[in-house]
C-alpha cells in the first residue's frame, strides 16, 4: 500500500472510515462482521482508522478499541469530539454540538476509555461550536496534547479562516472535510489553505456515500434510519437526475479498467499529495476493491473526463439539508 503523510504519521494512502460499522447507513453489521472488516483492513495495509464519539454514540469507538487494541502500535488512530449524544429534557440521547473546553475534556477522556488507549494520535474537533471561540476549543485540546492524551489535532468541516485562527493557537495537523467528485466545496479555499499551512486533508465520504461506487440504485429501498434519506441529493426530487450522470461515469471507469468507486478514489488521490480519502464500508469485498484504488494508474485525460462528468455544476441538489448545513463552517458555492 502506498503511503502519505499526516503530520508526523506515515499512513496508508487510503484510510478506513469506521462510521458505517455502527452508524449512518442502515442497520450496522454484527460485531463479528464489523471486526472482520477492521482486521482485514489492517492485514491489507491500512494504517489510518477513523472513528468519532458521535458514531453510535460511543459504540464505534468501543468496537474499534476492542477489536484493534492488540494492534495499537501498527496504526494511526483518529477520533473526534465536540459532536455527540446529549440527554434531552426527556432523558433521550440526541445529537448535539458542544465545543466548550470542559465538555471537550470529558469527550476526550470518554474516548480514551472506550478506545482502550492512553493516547489518541489525531483528535479532531468534529464541528466548530460557533457559540465558543475556536481559540477556546483548540486551546483546551492543546492542553490535552501537553498532558499526553492527544498527539496531534485536527478540525472537521471548517472554513479556511477558521483553520488559520486555530492554527495560530496550536499547529493543526489535518482537516477532515467532505470531498469527492460530487462534493467540491473544499476546492473553494480549504484545500489550498491546507497546502499553504502544511496541513493534511482527509477526504470523508469520498465515494459520495455510495453514489459514486454504483452502490445506491434505489433510494426508496434505503432503511428508515439511513441518513441518506435526509440528504437532498438522494431524494426523489434530485436522485434520478444524479443517476443519469452515472451512465457516462461508468463508461469512463470501464475505459480506465477499474470500478466506479476506484475511479472516484483515484481522482481524489490525484488532486494532491496531501489528500487522504477514508472510504467506509460494512463489506470486506468493497473494502478490498476500494484499497486497490491506491495502486491503479488512471490517465490524466480520463481523470479530467471524470471531473467534467460529475461536479458541482452537473450534480442536482445541495450537499446537505438545512440543519446539517447550519452546523458546518465550510465555504459554499454561490446559489445558481
Ligand atoms: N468528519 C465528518 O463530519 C464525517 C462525516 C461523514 C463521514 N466521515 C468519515 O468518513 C468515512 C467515510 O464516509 P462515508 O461512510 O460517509 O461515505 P463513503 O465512504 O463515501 O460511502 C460509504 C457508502 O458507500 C458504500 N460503498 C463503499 N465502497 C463501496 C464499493 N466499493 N462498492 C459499493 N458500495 C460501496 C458503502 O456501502 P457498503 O457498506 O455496502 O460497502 C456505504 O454505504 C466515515 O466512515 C467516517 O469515518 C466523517
Amino acid at each position: 500500500m502506498k503511503t502519505r503523510k499526516i503530520g508526523p504519521f506515515e499512513v496508508s494512502a487510503i484510510g478506513l472510515g469506521c462510521m458505517n460499522l455502527s452508524h449512518a447507513y442502515g442497520a450496522p453489521p454484527s460485531e463479528a462482521d464489523a471486526a472482520r472488516v477492521l482486521l482485514t483492513a489492517l492485514d491489507a495495509g491500512v494504517t489510518l482508522f477513523d472513528t468519532a464519539a458521535l458514531y453510535g454514540f460511543g459504540a464505534n469507538e468501543t468496537l474499534v478499541g476492542k477489536t484493534l487494541k492488540a494492534h495499537r502500535q501498527k496504526f494511526t488512530l483518529a477520533s473526534k469530539g465536540g459532536l455527540g449524544g446529549f440527554p434531552d429534557a426527556q432523558g433521550k440521547v440526541v445529537r448535539g454540538i458542544d465545543g466548550r473546553p470542559e465538555t471537550l475534556r470529558r469527550y476526550c477522556e470518554d474516548s480514551l476509555r472506550r478506545l482502550q488507549t492512553d493516547v489518541i494520535d489525531l483528535y479532531y474537533l468534529h464541528r466548530w461550536d460557533k457559540k465558543v471561540p475556536i481559540e477556546d476549543s483548540v486551546g483546551e485540546m492543546s492542553r490535552m496534547v501537553e498532558e499526553g492524551k492527544l498527539r496531534t489535532l485536527g478540525l472537521s468541516e471548517v472554513s479556511a479562516a477558521t483553520l488559520r485562527r486555530a492554527h495560530a493557537v496550536h499547529p493543526i495537523t489535518a482537516v477532515q472535510t467532505e470531498y469527492s467528485l460530487w462534493a467540491r466545496e473544499a476546492e473553494i479555499a480549504i484545500v489550498q489553505a491546507c497546502r499553504e499551512l502544511g496541513v493534511a486533508f482527509v477526504a470523508f465520504s469520498p465515494v459520495a456515500r455510495g453514489f459514486l461506487a454504483d452502490g445506491v440504485p434505489d433510494v426508496e429501498a434505503l432503511e428508515a434510519n439511513d441518513i441518506r434519506r435526509a440528504m437532498p441529493r438522494f431524494t426523489a426530487g434530485h436522485y434520478p437526475a444524479n443517476l443519469e450522470l452515472l451512465k457516462a461515469f461508468r463508461v469512463i471507469a470501464q475505459e480506465a479498467g477499474c470500478t466506479p468507486s476506484q475511479l472516484s478514489l483515484a481522482w481524489l488521490l490525484a488532486q494532491g499529495p496531501e489528500i487522504i480519502p477514508i472510504p467506509g464500508t460494512k463489506r470486506v469485498d468493497h473494502l478490498l476493491e476500494n484499497l486497490r484504488a491506491a495502486d491503479i494508474s488512471v490517465s490524466p485525460e480520463l481523470l479530467a473526463r471524470a471531473g467534467d462528468c460529475i461536479n458541482q455544476r452537473t450534480v442536482s441538489g445541495p450537499r446537505y439539508a438545512e440543519r446539517s448545513q447550519s452546523e458546518v463552517d465550510t465555504e459554499q458555492f454561490p446559489a445558481e
